[in-house]
């Protein structure tokens, strides 16, 4: 029997045009654990990890705090900390191998395909240079524009994110804007870029609940209206089942299920993801009802995880979950024809 270790392609997920974003078997691991005599950690913090992205869709990707989310983010901008080491697999972006990316290349990726918004969005922004230049500045390092230029396409950029007073808006220092401002201004700031593919790192952490909604809702009306990609990371699966149309579930640095936001969600598959339903709460069911997910996420430094990295917190654990990891097999088709599917032995 082959061991399928992928999601697998299908053509409503992944039609015949070449995706977007292309994850395949990426494994990362620090530099801190033992290493081999390449000087490669042997430890795989995010491990074998495949996933696709199309152009024009939002799949959100959840998991708990530590599950590798960010380091997958963080690999596609090329942002991974020193100490962070790609172990294996591919990542491509528009065909184009970022693995073996020269820092021209980098450069013209950041500046013209990929951009990505953190949380802490004051944190991010320069406190001591009004934003209206910050959006210049940008404007101007992608192409020669004159001062007037730059500043009437840093205007309709605020425009665009719905900024009011914008033209006043310009001269603020990010101190003088809300977070919820801060965040649009960081929107506008990664749309100067015109970027195909947007990662969104827990955009709306820290704001208030309106300005969340508000917040997720402009970035994928943005999104829809520029066909841009955009991978956007939450806690929040009720904003993931509102905002995306697919979603990705990681544990402990593998991905567990991948399929429809809404199939996903209403029918998941996988005990992690049952978990993580269950201890959210939903219209519907009282807090008292809600399930706390068993045990905590494993160390991602012990040299002796088991093959499927939820084995010890899952009530239908088997032997092999421990030896063997477990084959991606497609469990049902959504409505829309795209596949669901989950990495899990109870499954077979
Ligand atoms: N600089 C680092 N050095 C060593 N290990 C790290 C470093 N950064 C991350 N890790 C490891 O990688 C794991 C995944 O981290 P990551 O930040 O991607 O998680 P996350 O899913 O984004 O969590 P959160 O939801 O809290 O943002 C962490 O649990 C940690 O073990
Ligand atoms: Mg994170």
């Amino acid at each position: 029997m082959s061991v399928n270790l992928h999601p697998a392609i299908h053509p409503a997920v992944n039609p015949p045009s070449s995706p977007l974003l292309e994850v395949h078997d990426l494994s990362i691991g620090f530099a801190t654990g033992p290493a081999d005599r390449s000087g490669r950690p042997a430890l795989a913090t995010v491990e074998r990890l495949s996933l696709q992205l199309q152009p024009g869709q939002t799949l959100g990707l959840v998991g708990e705090s530590g599950s590798g989310k960010s380091l997958l983010a963080l690999a596609v901008m090329g942002l991974l900390p020193p100490t962070a080491r790609i172990l294996g697999g591919r990542l491509r972006v528009a065909g184009q191998d970022l693995l073996n990316a020269t820092p021209a290349q980098w450069q013209h990726l950041r500046r013209h395909t990929l951009a990505m918004v953190f949380q802490n969005p004051r944190q991010a922004l320069n406190p001591v240079r009004p934003i209206g230049l910050q959006l210049q500045d940008a404007l101007q390092s992608r192409a020669p524009l004159s001062r007037a230029q730059a500043q009437a396409q840093a205007l309709a950029l605020l425009e665009q994110v719905d900024i009011d007073q914008a033209p006043a808006r310009l001269k603020a220092y990010p101190h003088e804007l809300s977070g919820g401002m801060c965040q649009r201004v960081l929107l506008a700031l990664a749309l100067s870029r015109e970027p195909r593919l947007l990662l969104a790192d827990e955009p709306t952490t820290g704001l208030d609940i309106t300005t969340q909604a508000a917040i997720l809702k402009l970035l994928t009306r943005l999104a829809s209206e520029r066909h841009m990609a955009t991978l956007l990371i939450t806690h929040n699966l009720a904003m993931a089942r509102q905002h995306c149309s697919y979603l990705a579930v990681m544990h402990a640095g593998q991905l567990v299920e991948t399929g429809p936001a809404a199939q996903v969600l209403q029918h998941p598959l996988h005990p992690y993801t049952r978990g993580l339903r269950a201890a959210t709460p939903q219209r519907g069911l009282a807090l008292g009802d809600l399930q706390a997910m068993p045990g905590s996420l494993p160390d991602l430094g012990r040299a002796d995880l088991p093959a499927c990295r939820f084995a010890e917190r899952c009530l239908q654990v088997q032997t092999r979950c421990d030896t063997q990891a477990p084959e991606w097999r497609p469990q049902a088709s959504a409505p829309s024809g795209a596949l669901h599917q989950a990495a899990c032995w109870s499954l077979n």
